[in-house]
């Protein structure tokens, strides 16, 4: 394949991945989206497979039918609600291949066309090799804790130790020291211990983020990854990679921005981390007086009801309960009741959690409202139906300005008429925090499993 032939099918592979995240923008053009990706990446490895410097196939074709082996068990067997961590696993191997493939130069850069006459290394290339391995092993040391705490194989809490900023701060000065020292100096030696302490960074960076912002961290950690895959591009003078990487790039720090945003917390509070930890000692919420109801009274009162917002959360997700769900709505409004659904930005694990469940489960999208769209509705509303949802409709984000949560915007489900929570007991979401709408007089409490309880509501309805 001719050098130009090349560069004109990693652009139109280029343009495939742009069309592909516009398209997955939105749900209802996801799957359009999705195969624009799909084509895309066929086009890229395709071209890439085709260049004349490929010269034994042998090992990539091992590498490709192992790799695509293991990514298809784990995508079947995977649950939405363990995505994040999925996510955060394959973002450590992006970061894991920058670091190699920049080792890999460093030894044969005649290999990768980037050797001077006197067999050294090109200054551009090893500033490219610098700043690719340093976001590479930041991204493979972090995103591993990170799946680490999602993954519950340690603690979630934020691991704080006295001077750990200062700490941190001089570990990360040393690395961009040595980054500059291999730039000007080229030494096998000082890549190394460039490379071991950026490691090292990218545990002390984690550790010390708490677990309700860690899919911030992930979206963050994927933004890294992006630049790594750019910085590998660089290194190996490869047009689609640079392109690829600096989408994934800028498209995860956008969404980190987004995210941090919608929690109304600053990306910056979020890397400094102590937010997260464990519930707050206080007075025991049992003791607390609530209402519990059944299947039975959940049925009885939105059938009679004009109109049910359903506020769906992480329970929904755990439970799967999404397609009882819309059958019971479209039980409701046989019986004339107008049903809509109210998505928080932050609703459950990750971004687009609910909005993926609703969709799998064949919710019309014009019944699926973003918060800003329908937080007036509450007002005007006869039931709001929270099922599995807790911190993001607890309005102690807005009362209380030392709570977790503080300033997060939320779902203002306390002014419907009746609010009629699904949960399995009064324990508090992930930020660790009672909700003083379950001990409101209009609140009724329908404790039990998210699926079992629909399902309960369904035969009530029928
Ligand atoms: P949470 O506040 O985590 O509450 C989920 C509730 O679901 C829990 O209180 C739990 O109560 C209940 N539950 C669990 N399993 C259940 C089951 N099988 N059946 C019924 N209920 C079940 O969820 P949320 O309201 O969706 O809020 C999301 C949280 O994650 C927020 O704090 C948000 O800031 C954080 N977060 C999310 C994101 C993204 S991108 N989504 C990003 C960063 C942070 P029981 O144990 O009593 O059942």
């Amino acid at each position: 394949m001719t050098a130009n032939l090349a560069a004109i099918l990693y652009l139109v592979a280029g343009v495939c991945f742009i069309m592909a995240l516009r398209g997955l923008s939105s749900p209802t053009s996801a799957r359009g989206g999705n195969l624009f990706g799909i084509a895309g990446m066929v086009i890229a490895v395709g071209t890439t497979l085709a260049q004349p410097s490929v010269q034994d196939y042998l090992y990539i074709i091992i590498g490709i039918v192992a790799g695509g082996a293991i990514g298809t068990v784990i995508a079947l067997r995977i649950k939405m609600t363990a995505m994040p961590q999925l996510v955060a696993a394959f973002h450590s191997l992006v970061g894991l291949a920058a670091v190699l493939v920049a080792g890999a130069a460093l030894y044969s850069p005649e290999l990768f066309g980037i050797a001077e006459a006197d067999g050294g290394i090109r200054l551009i290339s090893r500033i490219e090799m610098s700043v690719g391995v340093i976001i590479g092993a930041i991204t493979f040391t972090g995103s591993l804790v990170a799946f680490a705490k999602l993954q519950e194989l340690v603690g979630g809490a934020p691991l704080v130790f006295p001077l750990q900023l200062s700490f941190n701060l001089i570990v990360a000065l040393v690395v961009i020291g040595l980054g500059v020292y291999f730039c000007f100096g080229q030494s096998e030696a000082v890549f190394w211990i460039m490379t071991a302490l950026a490691l090292l960074f990218g545990v002390l960076m984690i550790v010390r983020i708490g677990g309700a912002d860690m899919p911030v961290v992930i979206s963050m950690l994927n933004s890294y990854s992006g630049w790594a895959a750019a910085g590998i591009g660089f290194t190996l003078e490869n047009t689609v990679l640079i392109i690829v990487g600096a989408l994934v790039g800028s498209s995860g720090a956008i969404l980190s921005y987004i995210m941090c945003r919608a929690m109304n917390r600053s990306f910056i509070s979020v890397i400094m981390g102590g937010f997260g930890g464990v519930a707050e000692a206080g007075v025991s919420a049992s003791q607390k007086s609530h209402k519990p109801g059944s299947a039975d009274d959940g049925s009885f009162i939105m059938s009679n009801a004009g109109s049910v917002i359903i506020v769906p959360g992480y329970g929904l997700a755990v439970a799967q309960a999404q397609h009882v769900l819309r059958e019971m709505a479209d039980l409701l409004k046989k019986e004339g009741v107008t049903v809509r659904y109210a998505v928080h930005p932050v609703a459950g694990r990750m971004p687009g959690h609910m909005n993926v469940l609703l969709a799998e489960a064949n919710v019309p999208y014009e019944d699926v409202f973003e918060l800003d769209d329908i937080n007036s509705e509450f007002a005007t509303t006869d039931v709001a139906f929270v099922i599995g949802a807790n911190d993001v409709v607890n309005p102690l984000a807005k009362t209380d300005p030392q709570c977790p949560i503080a300033g997060m915007p939320i779902l203002d489900v306390e002014q419907a008429k009746t609010v009629l929570f699904v949960k399995r007991s009064l324990s508090p979401g992930y930020a660790g925090i009672d909700n003083p709408v379950f001990y409101r007089d209009n609140t009724m409490m329908l404790f039990g499993d998210a699926k079992k309880m629909v399902e309960g509501i369904v035969k009530a309805l029928q």
